[in-house]
């Protein structure tokens, strides 16, 4: 496994995210909604760094299966989320090819919040082919499947401090 990202370089990456956020979003209480199950180390953090009044919800939402590539269907679960009105804040792990996080752009904005932005921590070079805008972004990567700091390889590797590459020794 090689370390891409270490604990310290996600941790000041973090801290400045939520800077901005605080900033961009003072006085506007805003929703930050996570997609799970990626997004729970993420969030956990960034809520904490974040200094302005705000709450936060999930949905649940997939396109891998047990492996490393898409199958492109995304399945979303928006249990019993509820944006109308609301400066809303997508929170996400990290966008592949922008499927997943175009996908929950649409069935939110059709609740007519307030306004929608999205904060990834993670963006992989196939995010520029899909028409997703992300206003906050944490690391461009290169392509390679990653894991650690919520992400996961079949269920494993989720509760890393890192993210890290896997290689075959891995699996
Ligand atoms: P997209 O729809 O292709 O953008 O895929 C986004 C979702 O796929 C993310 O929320 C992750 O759950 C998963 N994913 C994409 N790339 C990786 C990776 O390198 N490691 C682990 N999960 C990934
Ligand atoms: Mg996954």
């Amino acid at each position: 496994m090689k370390i891409l990202l270490t604990e310290v370089q996600i941790a000041e990456k973090v801290r400045h995210l939520a800077a901005r956020l605080s900033e961009d979003y003072r006085e506007k209480n805003p929703l930050l909604i996570g997609c799970l199950k990626g997004c729970v180390v993420f969030l956990a953090d960034l809520m904490r760094a974040i200094t302005v009044p705000h709450s936060i919800d999930f949905v649940r939402t997939s396109t891998y299966g047990m492996g490393q590539t898409s199958t492109g269907a995304v399945r979303a679960d928006l249990f019993d989320v509820n944006v109308r009105g609301r400066h809303v804040v997508i929170v996400e792990d990290i966008v592949d090819t922008g499927l997943t996080l175009g996908y929950l752009t649409e069935a939110l904005t059709k609740q007519e919040p307030r306004s929608l932005k999205v904060c990834a921590l993670l963006v992989k070079p196939g995010a520029n082919r899909a028409s997703v805008t992300i206003d906050y972004k944490g690391f461009d990567l290169p392509g390679d499947f990653v894991v650690g700091y919520g992400l996961d390889w079949g269920e494993r590797y989720r509760d890393l401090p890192y993210v890290a590459v896997v290689d075959e020794q891995d699996a």
